[in-house]
């Protein structure tokens, strides 16, 4: 049983720009600790502005956000860079700088925020992430656009390892991806959660299929607030219409 959240958000409203359209409406969300929780939910519903605010990046117009049992509302811009270190992020596109080899950007984050390490120490680190991520020593001086896709994915991993987090964030990892490196991208994710004891990943993700697969906590968004929280289990035998619906509709693709 878990018993505490990584990260909680309690009543958050959120309107962009002072307008009187919310698109967060009171929305409270409990991460367990230790968790791989999906964030599901028709496009358009805030799944990306909920993770922005996980991140701190928006501040909700009000409500509270605790992340690893800070308030993350009170802390200073220079508080929440030093916290952002505590988070992983790995969006649709792997975001990986063009112009460095696979091995040089996985030592980015820690040459930028582990200045104490020496050069050797810091390869070192990054190339046992990349072990980790399965990636072969061959590719480690190859430039991204000299990799496959699903390497490409593999290397963003390992930089999102390289300061070893302890949340795990992933927008929409397997989108546009085709079906093999989904699934390869899927087990992935699972494999990554599992090994990293402690370890809190959250996926929002499209494919209901594998957010039922490797998910253990799941929970559906739906005009700015949680429709249904709970195990795949909760959400088979769901009476709430939509959640029925966003079922039906994803499982019927596989
Ligand atoms: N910076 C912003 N300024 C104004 N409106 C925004 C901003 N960011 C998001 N929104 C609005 O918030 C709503 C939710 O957007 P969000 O990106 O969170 O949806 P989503 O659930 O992630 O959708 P998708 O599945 O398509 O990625 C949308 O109507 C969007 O236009
Ligand atoms: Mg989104």
């Amino acid at each position: 049983m878990q018993t505490t959240s990584a990260i909680s958000l309690q009543d958050v409203r959120k309107s962009f720009d002072g307008g009187h359209e919310f698109v967060l409406k009171g929305l409270s969300l409990e991460v367990p600790r230790g968790s791989l929780t999906a964030i599901i939910g028709f496009s358009g519903t805030g799944k990306s502005v909920v993770l922005k605010h996980i991140l701190g990046l928006y501040k909700p117009t009000s409500g509270n956000i605790e992340v690893l049992g800070q308030d993350i509302g009170q802390m200073t811009p220079d508080d929440l860079t030093r916290f952002r270190q505590k988070f992983g992020v790995l969006f649709q596109s792997a975001a990986l700088f063009d112009d460095m080899t696979v091995l040089e950007n996985v030592c980015f984050p820690l040459f930028e925020h582990r200045r104490e390490l020496r050069q050797s120490q810091v390869i070192s680190i990054a190339e046992e992430r990349l072990v980790q991520v399965g990636l072969d020593k061959k590719h480690y001086n190859k430039l991204p656009n000299q990799i496959s896709g699903g390497m490409q994915k593999r290397t963003g991993l390992a930089r999102a390892l390289a300061l070893d987090p302890e949340i795990l964030i992933y927008d929409e990892p397997t989108t546009g991806l085709d079906p093999i490196l989904t699934e390869m991208v899927d087990n992935l994710i699972l494999e990554t959660h599992k090994s990293r004891k402690g370890l809190t990943s959250i996926m929002v993700s499209h494919d209901l299929a594998a957010a039922f697969r490797i998910a253990d906590h799941i929970a559906m968004l739906d005009a700015g607030k949680v429709l249904l929280s709970g195990t795949a289990e909760d959400f088979f035998n769901s009476d709430i219409e939509l959640v029925k619906r966003f079922v039906s509709k994803g499982m019927k693709h596989k």
